[in-house]
């Protein structure tokens, strides 16, 4: 029997990347309305599933901004797109702060005169001071068969600080939020995602960047044989096996926390609670793994050793980066469901294996 509800219609910026087509595949599972706006610079076609409307242009193009939201009846606006390389920003500071922070402001502004009413914003760990948990707390609990740790995770109030120009621009955006909230009374989700890692447990998606610069595609094409040997970036940092230590968040348990973004968000809710109705919250597992811990997760999952080398530090990675979710789990009854090492390097290996040149684009 046909559902009564009213179909939802949403945009999402960026939703044919990696993240971004996680949540358009989930919001279109459930028979929502999906646009997807894209300049396919990163992201893939194939990513986008069939029945979901790819609108190919950059966000620079305000006249292609302004008709799509022009077509009104947005629930929300789920803001993906980006260039997402601290490194690079490091290189090119103008790119990431015109590109993420300046083109983020015109959607923002735009999403506010066309009546958008929620706004939900890919935001990053790269919003916090590097000198955040930078060494493992001498309360740490660390597990007794491998590195993981529990240790003084980031909170969503720990000291803003951005060390990088990518960083800056996620925070420009989550400031602009503010005062469109405000002023305007934009609701709005600033979502800051420590390691996204994983694949679609269903096969349908993965992680397909073009240089790849993540630790958990990298180890794999490197056991595949598809790379050369891994570098390990740095192993004195004051951790238990001396290497960086991460929180590595499945993608499909991050595109769940856009749902609950969503719920928090409806204009009908608690009208008049005092944070106006946004959100901010921290999205990480809270337990830090090491990069020796992800090759051996790795090697685990592929039955062999992942080829790797040792190298020196490299500039500007803080120790270790590891999230406190009490913020969501409190407010939104966040579990994750993918929170196991070995669950996200698993489902990221079954993608990979089966798709060697990615989406083949
Ligand atoms: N991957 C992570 O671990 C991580 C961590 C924290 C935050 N984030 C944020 O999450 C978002 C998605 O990351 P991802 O890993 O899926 O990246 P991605 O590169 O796979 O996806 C970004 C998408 O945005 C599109 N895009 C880029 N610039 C655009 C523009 N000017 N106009 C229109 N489309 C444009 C790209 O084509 C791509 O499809 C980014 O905003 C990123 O900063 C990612």
């Amino acid at each position: 029997m046909a559902s009564s509800l009213p179909v939802k219609r949403f945009l999402v910026t960026g939703g044919a990347g990696y993240i971004g087509s996680h949540l358009v595949a989930l919001l279109a599972g459930r028979g929502d309305a999906v646009v997807v706006l894209d300049n396919l610079s990163t992201g893939h076609r194939a990513a986008v599933p069939d029945g979901v409307r790819l609108v190919v242009a950059d966000l620079a193009d305000q006249a292609a901004v302004d008709a799509l939201l022009a077509e009104g009846n947005w629930d929300a606006v789920f803001h993906f797109a980006g260039l997402i390389e601290v490194g690079a920003s490091m290189r090119e500071p103008f790119r990431y702060l015109l590109d993420n922070g300046a083109l983020g402001m015109r959607l923002i502004a735009a999403c506010v005169r066309h009546g958008v009413r929620r706004f939900v914003l890919s935001s990053t760990a790269a919003v916090f001071g590097s000198g955040l948990n930078t060494s493992i707390a001498p309360n740490a609990s660390v597990a007794p068969n491998a590195s993981s740790a529990t240790i003084a995770p980031i909170t969503e109030d720990a000291p803003i600080d951005p060390g990088s120009p990518y960083g800056e621009s996620k925070h420009m955006l989550e400031r602009t939020l503010y005062w469109a909230g405000r002023i305007h009374g934009l609701r709005s989700g600033v979502l800051r995602y420590f390691n996204a890692a994983g694949a679609d447990p269903a096969g349908r998606l993965g992680e397909d960047h073009d240089p790849e610069t993540h630790l958990i595609p990298l180890a794999i094409d490197a056991v595949l044989g598809r790379r050369p040997p891994l570098r390990v970036f740095g192993t004195d940092y004051p951790t238990p096996d001396g290497t960086c230590v991460r929180d590595y968040v499945h993608v499909a348990d991050l595109a769940e926390a856009h749902l609950l973004a969503l719920d928090q968000l409806d204009p009908n809710r608690d009208p008049n609670r005092a944070d106006g109705g946004s959100v901010t919250w921290n999205l990480g597992t809270e337990t830090g793994h090491s990069v020796l811990e992800v090759l051996a997760a790795v090697a685990r999952v592929a039955g062999r050793p992942v080829p790797h080398e040792l190298a020196p530090r490299r500039p500007g990675d803080p120790p270790v980066l590891v999230a406190s979710a009490r913020r969501i789990r409190a407010e939104a009854g966040w579990q994750p469901r993918h929170a196991a090492l070995d669950d996200i390097v698993r489902t990221a290996f079954a993608w990979r294996a089966a798709h060697p040149n990615g989406y083949g684009d």
